[in-house]
């Protein structure tokens, strides 16, 4: 396999070829449907989740259902396997990419987005069995998105919720009803060429701060009340609290929230098995490239965030590469350890005052915090210390998230790095002996070979 480097367009070999694999094994890409580089048969887990969210889908009157969980717990791959796993018993009908939900999104872009993406997927799969003429109405609203989302007329569409009235220009011929007219022509459609049910998957609706989401669900409600439809809608924090916090809300939401935990390790190393296995070429024999003591501490350090957990052996995978391009290096504790930190000191550590450190360690330690318990803990001011938090944050050594009133501040993923184990000198006689062992046995093979 070759990778195109981008300045001079010179093929270059993966730096994956001398371990036996076809790509990153680390990749926190999201499993997709049809398209990713992962495949299903990576997945791994979910068993309790699984069973809930297909009971739901099972429910014939159309659902509207939240799944929730922090950053990078493997929302988005779960609800794409659960998708998959729909369309492959064929009643179901359901989008190939997830819709991403953006800041600015007024009831209108919602629906109009919505019907772009069944757009896409008819025209991709080729559903020939689909009213033509209907595709065509379909690919005109497809075009408008197009050319409003170059940037030339963001809010071309949707007229509904209010948002960005500098930027709405007056089209009154696409109001929200006829898009909801068009959405449920759509359906019905479907259910006529044969599919019963529709999913539709909404993802990163933590992209919308709290008071937006409400407005857009309020807007929402009689669109999503559709009874051939399953709504899902991922995202973490504020979706959850959105929704429980207005009763208006809440009550289309009655089949609950689906929340998302962490991987255990024995999960977390089955999946890089199974990653492993899919990346090595058919008869070769798979090359690990990490200790499963690495995974332990680093699922430790991360407490089992598999996002977190893959890109920090993808970053320490590619200072090893940088410094052994010809043969494989495993990916040992020491070694992960030494250039983990390495990059910490670099990158952040290195920037920092005592008492940005100081606080940082505070934040570190304490989790999810707010500058009031830093401030209490370190008996310090709290305008002192937002000094040093928005340093912090100018540094990416912390995140800040508004939720409500509050700000909940905890350390960027890297600054975990902090809590790696200090480098075990590997000790001097161990290695010795092991040169020593090695050399003779070289030694005695070759006298054998001689002999014959
Ligand atoms: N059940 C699973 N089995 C195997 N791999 C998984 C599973 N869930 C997630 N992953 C992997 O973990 C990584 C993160 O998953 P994903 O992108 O789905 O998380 P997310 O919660 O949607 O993240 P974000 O909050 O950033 O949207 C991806 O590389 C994905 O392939
Ligand atoms: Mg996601």
């Amino acid at each position: 396999m070759v990778i195109h480097d981008n300045e001079d367009n010179q093929p270059e070999p993966s730096i994956w070829s001398i371990y036996g694999l076809k790509g990153n094994p680390f990749t926190t890409d999201a499993i997709l449907i049809k398209e990713g580089f992962l495949p299903f048969e990576t997945f791994v887990g979910r068993q309790e989740e699984i069973k809930t969210l297909s009971t739901i889908l099972r429910m014939a009157d159309g659902t509207r259902t939240i799944v929730t969980g922090d950053t990078g717990v493997g929302k988005t791959t779960f609800v794409n396997y659960i998708r998959e796993k729909a369309i492959t018993k064929n009643k179901f009908f359901t989008h190939l990419k997830e819709i991403e939900v953006e800041e600015n999104w007024s009831s209108g872009n919602f629906i109009s987005h919505t019907l772009a993406s069944i757009y896409n997927t008819i025209d991709r799969i080729k559903l020939d069995t689909f009213s033509p003429r209907l595709k065509r109405r379909l690919s005109y609203l497809f075009d408008i998105l197009d050319i409003s989302n170059s940037g030339f007329s963001l809010n071309v569409l949707g007229t509904g919720g209010g948002y960005n009235h500098a930027r709405q220009i007056n089209n009154p011929k696409i109001t929200n009803e006829l898009l909801k007219g068009l959405f449920r022509a759509v359906v019905e459609e479907l259910k006529r060429i044969g599919f019963d049910q529709i999913i539709l998957h909404y993802n990163n609706l933590e992209n919308l701060p709290k008071e937006k989401m409400i407005k857009l669900f309020v807007s929402l409600r009689d669109f999503l009340q559709n009874t051939k439809v399953h709504f899902i809608f991922v995202g973490g924090e504020p979706l959850p609290s959105a929704i429980y916090e207005e009763d208006k809300v809440r009550s289309i939401f009655v089949y609950g929230n689906i929340e998302l935990n962490v991987f255990s390790y024995e999960e977390i190393i089955e999946i890089l098995e199974l990653r492993i296995k899919y990346l090595t070429n058919k008869g070769m024999r798979a090359f690990k490239p990490y200790e499963d003591g690495t995974i332990r501490e680093l699922h430790k350090i991360h407490e089992g965030n598999i996002r977190d957990i893959l890109n920090s052996l993808s970053v320490a995978m590619i200072e090893i590469i940088k410094e052994n391009p010809n043969e494989p290096v495993i990916l040992t504790k020491n070694k992960v350890r030494a250039k983990l930190k390495n990059i910490l000191k670099k990158r952040y550590l290195s920037r920092m005052s005592e008492i940005d450190l100081l606080v940082l360690k505070e934040i570190l330690k304490l989790g999810e915090t707010t500058n009031t318990t830093i401030s209490k803990n370190l008996g310090k001011k709290k305008q002192n210390i937002s000094k040093h938090l928005n340093k912090l944050r100018r540094l990416k050594a912390i995140k800040i998230k508004k939720i409500g009133v509050e700000k909940i501040i905890k350390v960027s993923s890297e600054i975990r790095w902090m809590n790696l184990q200090e480098e075990v000198e590997p000790k001097k006689e161990v290695i010795e002996k092991r040169i020593e062992s090695n050399t003779q046995k070289l030694l005695e093979g070759w006298t054998e070979e001689k002999t014959k």
